[in-house]
């Protein structure tokens, strides 16, 4: 953390330099183009899957502390909630057959009841076996901490019409849950096809209806999602909603590009977000983060095919939405639609603000830089409104690669409410197909630094404010709250 914390803030001081003051020419200190190869990690793999080819409890101690990476190692305090030795509720023991062909819906539903009243826990998902699922909540709050661990396959029913009568929405839902922990090394299965061939925008003339989020989380504090993969959900695939103080870690979502609306993480309503070491190629975004969402890091993320990196949609049918203190830090996107975007509904309100891309390379993504005020994901074409999501502090931070299409930034805002404090500094975007890449502006204002190619089209005047951006937020709050309090206080030093 040390290294990459050093980098963010030189960026942060260079970009308080640039703000209060004029928009010049400022050399950017440290952490060279580093995607993909952050310096300072040991890059820690599949750490734990203990080995359960059966049902055999797990006789020993499960050191989920060894589980953790680095940074959070070295502090003691924070895995004080970790169990020394748990209570190991195996599905098998329920009844669960886990051949992929019985309903282990019941045998998951009564472990879950007995995991969560146990303390402390671990619902056990044994290796090298598939279990079928019915749409199923696990609800909190629970006794004590638990870990799921997932080390075999968890799979959805194919048919849609198994979620007759029920919430269409979601298929495995984890409601309330604090101090839980998911891991395992396991898959979880949507089972997406049928609902993918049945969606309004594969089959125009079905209605558009919701399709299940694969895992949703409400409402979970200090969560951690780590060591897993998801695939082919029937929607979007991990949601996080109304939850605060979040580490995913190392996941894999995975689903083709054809496949609609299969957004890889969402993040909604959330505070206090960590993603890292994720690698998501989906039919849609492959982290998206709307309204009510703040301190939000991102850090190592492989992204393609899919819609790239996405704030918002924010504001859809007149909302207020806010969204602050994004950090994407380290990306790999490559044959996406869009790369960095912040797309925003007209006739909306609220704002985007405190948002920072950087270290980002790309390879032959479309859209690779774009804001966009003039959102529209409708069947009918959507009417010029005059009110919109204020966005602004933005900043575009070495932001290297190229684009499969000629226009590679583009900044369409909203004609009554601009946007403003646009950084863009070490842009190097070129077009796949040796075309000249072109800019677009349109009420966009900000300024320039380093080098950046193709020149910029954002309308320059110096802003009096200055921005502050988040930091990289621990899953630990109280650890958070500290760092927080130094930065802050190094920042008005
Ligand atoms: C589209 O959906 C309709 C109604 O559900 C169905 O009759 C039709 O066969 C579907 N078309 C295709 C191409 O799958
Ligand atoms: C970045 O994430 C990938 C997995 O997505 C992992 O293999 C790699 O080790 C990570 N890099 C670092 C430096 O942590
Ligand atoms: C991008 O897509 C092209 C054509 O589909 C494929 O040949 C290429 O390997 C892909 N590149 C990456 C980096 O995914
Ligand atoms: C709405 O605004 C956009 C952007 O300024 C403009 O290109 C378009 O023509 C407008 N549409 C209508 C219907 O006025």
């Amino acid at each position: 953390m040390r290294m990459e914390k050093s980098s963010l803030l030189s960026a942060l001081l260079l970009l308080l330099a640039i703000l209060s003051g004029q928009c010049k020419k400022t050399h950017i200190e440290g952490d060279p183009f580093s995607i993909c190869v952050h310096r300072n990690h040991q890059g820690r793999v599949s750490p734990s899957s203990v080995e359960t080819e059966n049902c055999t409890p797990l006789a020993q101690t499960i050191d989920l502390a060894g589980q953790f990476n680095n940074e959070d190692n070295s502090n003691s305090e924070m895995n004080n909630w970790v169990p020394r030795s748990s209570n190991v509720v195996c599905v098998d023991e329920f009844g669960a057959k886990g051949d992929g062909e019985n309903d282990d819906t019941k045998a998951f539903n009564n472990a879950w009841s007995k995991a969560c009243s146990s303390a402390p826990a671990v619902f056990l998902v044994p290796h090298g076996k598939k279990y079928l699922v019915k749409p199923i909540k696990f609800s909190g709050p629970c006794k004590s901490a638990l870990t799921m661990q997932v080390s075999g396959t968890i799979i959805a029913p194919a048919d849609p019409r198994v979620w007759d009568g029920l919430n269409r929405r979601q298929w495995l839902r984890f409601k309330e849950v604090d101090d839980l922990t998911v891991e395992g090394g396991g898959i979880f299965y949507g089972s997406g096809e049928q609902w993918w061939a049945e969606s309004c925008k594969i089959n125009k003339t079905n209605p558009c209806r919701p399709a299940p989020t694969a895992i949703t989380f409400e409402l979970c504090n200090n969560l951690r999602v780590m060591n897993l993969i998801v695939q082919n959900s029937q929607q979007m695939h991990i949601k996080f909603r109304k939850c605060v103080g979040v580490k995913a870690d190392n996941l894999k979502v995975l689903a083709p590009g054809h496949s609609p609306n299969t957004d890889g993480i969402h993040v909604s309503a959330s505070k206090d977000v960590v993603i890292k070491n994720t690698i998501t190629g989906t039919g849609d975004d492959c982290i998206s983060i709307v309204s009510d969402s703040f301190n939000i890091y991102i850090e190592n993320i492989t992204c393609g095919p899919g819609h790239g990196i996405s704030i918002g949609s924010l504001g859809e049918g007149s909302a207020k939405a806010r969204v602050a203190d994004v950090m994407v830090h380290g990306a790999f996107l490559h044959n996406t639609t869009n790369g960095l975007r912040i797309k925003t509904w007209q006739g909306s309100s609220g704002s985007a603000r405190r948002i920072l891309f950087q270290n980002v390379h790309m390879e032959n993504v479309k859209h690779p830089i774009i804001i966009d005020q003039y959102y529209c994901d409708s069947k009918k074409p959507c009417s010029n409104k005059t009110s919109a999501v204020k966005v602004s502090e933005v900043a575009y931070l070495n932001i290297k690669g190229t684009s499969a299409s000629k226009e590679v930034m583009r900044f369409a805002c909203s004609q009554t409410v601009p946007c403003e404090n646009i950084l863009l500094a070490d842009i190097d975007l070129t077009a796949t197909s040796g075309c000249t890449p072109t800019t677009y502006c349109e009420n966009a204002i900000g300024c320039t630094t380093g080098s950046v190619s193709p020149h910029s089209c954002l309308q320059n005047y110096n802003q009096k404010g200055i921005f502050e951006f988040g930091i990289p937020v621990s899953i630990d709050r109280r650890k958070g709250k500290q760092e927080k309090k130094d930065y802050i206080s190094h920042l008005q030093r």
